[in-house]
């Protein structure tokens, strides 16, 4: 006879459910991954409203909220993963003989590679901030380069960020302000209404 038709119903049970959060901690584990991703390429909120940006079908916004309730769920079904398999945990991380922690090689490894890339975030050295460029780019300037059907206008410099100054559009595009308002309301640069509105 197999251990598994060998086990009692209780048995059974809590292995089922032992297995039921393993597989929950995964699936959450790859929508978080996902929509991180999703996050990492997204434009900027007002260049992902302005151009209308979506991936699969979904807008920056969606991508938003299935990130944080799925953060939320990866930690709650990691939590309940954990009290599960709290026996195997404790044994793989404790000595069997004196039960404290056993501080292997490979654990002295992984602690001193999570300080580094710590200490590498905070003060901006390599691998950092070669990601924080790269979500830069995604954000300020790969959707609105024109690379990908997006609008020039977009690309967002530093110097731009503030109050859109609407009273230099009118003098800067050969319209009164009455002309450009509309557009105005909607925060567009004058490029972008030069170039997509149209503008009796
Ligand atoms: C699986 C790998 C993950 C990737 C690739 C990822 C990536 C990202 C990115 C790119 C953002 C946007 C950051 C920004 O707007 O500046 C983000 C936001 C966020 N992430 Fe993650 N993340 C991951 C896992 C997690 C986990 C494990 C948690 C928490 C348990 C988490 C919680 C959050 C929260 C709360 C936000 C803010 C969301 C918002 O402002 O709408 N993420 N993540």
């Amino acid at each position: 006879m197999t251990a598994a038709l060998k086990s009692s119903k209780p048995e059974r049970a809590s292995l089922r459910l032992r297995r039921a959060t393993s597989f929950l901690v995964a699936f959450a584990f790859v929508v978080l991954l996902l929509s991180g991703i999703a996050l990492f390429v997204a434009p900027s909120g007002r260049v992902a409203r302005d151009i209308g940006w979506g991936l699969i079908g979904l807008n920056k916004e969606s991508w938003g909220s299935l990130h944080v309730v799925f953060a939320v769920l990866f930690v709650g079904f990691g939590i309940v993963h954990l009290v599960l398999n709290w026996r195997p945990f404790r044994s793989y991380l404790t000595d069997r003989v004196s039960h404290h922690l056993r501080l292997t090689r490979e654990l002295a490894l992984s602690l001193l590679i999570v300080l580094l890339l710590v200490l590498a975030t905070l003060f901006s050295w390599p691998p950092a901030t070669q990601l924080e460029a790269a979500m830069s780019y995604f954000r300020r300037d790969f959707w609105s380069s024109g690379a990908v059907g997006g609008n020039p206008a977009h690309g967002r410099r530093e110097s731009d960020s503030g109050p859109v100054r609407v009273r230099a559009w009118p003098r800067q595009l050969g319209r009164t302000s009455t002309d450009i308002m509309p557009a105005a309301a909607h925060g567009h640069r004058p490029a972008y209404v030069s170039s997509c509105c149209a503008l009796s």
